[in-house]
């Protein structure tokens, strides 16, 4: 059993504090969860991505001339991500940076550690649904990663800019998401991070699984029990309470994100309870509020995302031959979203 360090202004009563077994809350909308490593996949799904044959390789340190164009993308837990111009060809890049100014060796050294996580992970990566890692450099104040320009933002930026998405926008969104995360699953890797802020949508409407700093790979599941963050309004029971993190932790996330999308809000966001409260109905399985006006096809989809039990859970390949998933390729819409990016678009032009 943990304890919960409270940085919230609102404390709870102290009796919600000890019913609370792993998680530690970092700051008001963040916290951090041991990850006990237990199961991940079972015997047969080990075999099929050892025949994958996808093998961790070393590091790609690629390094990119590039100038800054003083453009602001966004800024999460880690640091900010600024536009660039790559000088040799002249295409736009994201410029993720950490600053390690002020730091000591030894802390530049964690630092880089917890950075090179994301890199291992990224630079095997290939698939369209999937943010393409670039390179990486560091500099006497930074250490900076590379990876493609991804110009309409985070769906969570585009939620706040032009509000909730309407139902066959979520649809298509969806169904491109879960072909990332099959992606990953497939290959040994959980995300741990699934929410629309760390989902980018390109010019075209196609969207990008990003940020990952808190995933995880097969091969480094085995490792001594480890901690990361994360939103808790986002997190499956299972996670918060420290039972493991297996690849089902993706769909309830994902379950969440359709609801963020759909309300234009965190999930949760709607109900009148702090951290603590949110926390404590996570732990007893608890979904977040699905609005009552959606179609019976979405909120069946929904109900599978979001089963206490992780393996009750649909996997990823269910859920893309679900009624709700359109039965279209991925560039074809039925909504025409091309005029939600052309404020975007002139913005960095
Ligand atoms: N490749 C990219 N293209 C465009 N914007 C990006 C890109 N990567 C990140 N961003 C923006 O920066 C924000 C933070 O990036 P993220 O990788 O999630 O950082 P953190 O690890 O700090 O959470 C994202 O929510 C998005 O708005
Ligand atoms: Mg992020």
């Amino acid at each position: 059993m943990g304890s919960v360090v409270c940085t919230n202004k609102k404390s709870p009563p102290s009796t919600l504090l000890s019913d609370v077994p792993n998680p530690f809350l970092v700051d008001e909308n963040r916290m951090e969860v041991k990850d006990n490593n237990d199961k991940y996949f079972d015997e047969g799904e080990l075999k099929e991505f050892e025949n994958q044959q996808f093998q961790v390789q070393k590091m790609v340190n690629k390094c990119i001339k590039w100038q800054s164009l003083n453009h602001y993308l966004g800024s999460g837990s880690f640091g900010s991500v600024e536009l660039g111009k790559d000088i040799e060809n002249g295409q736009f890049i994201a410029v993720k940076q950490l600053s390690i100014k002020g730091y000591n060796p030894k802390q530049i050294q964690t630092k880089i550690d917890q950075f090179e996580q994301e890199i291992l992970v990224l630079s095997k990566l290939d698939h369209p649904n999937i943010v393409k890692y670039l390179g990486m450099e560091q500099t006497q104040n930074h250490i900076n990663l590379f990876l493609e320009h991804v110009s309409g933002g985070s769906i969570k930026s585009l939620l706040e800019r032009y509000g909730k998405f309407p139902e066959n926008l979520v649809q298509v969104y969806t169904k491109q998401i879960l072909q990332g995360i099959e992606y990953l699953h497939k290959h040994g890797i959980i995300h741990r991070d699934i929410k629309g802020a760390n989902i980018l949508v390109d010019s075209t409407g196609i969207c990008k699984l990003a940020d990952f700093g808190s995933s995880k790979r097969l091969s480094f599941a085995k490792e001594e029990c480890k901690t990361f963050t994360g939103t808790p309004n986002w997190m499956a029971p299972e996670v918060i309470n420290g039972k493991g993190h297996g690849r089902f932790a993706d769909i309830w996330s994902l379950g969440c994100t359709i609801i963020e999308m759909l309300t234009g809000k965190p999930p949760w966001c709607d109900e009148t309870k702090n951290q603590y409260q949110i926390i404590m109905e996570v732990m007893k399985g608890s979904p977040p509020n699905i609005p009552s006006h959606l179609s019976s096809s979405i909120k069946e989809f929904l109900s599978h995302c979001f089963q206490q039990e992780p393996h009750k859970r649909w996997n990823v390949i269910k859920l893309l031959n679900h009624p709700f998933i359109p039965n279209t390729s991925n560039t074809t819409f039925s909504v025409d979203i091309s005029n939600m990016f052309k404020p975007l678009q002139k913005q960095i032009n």
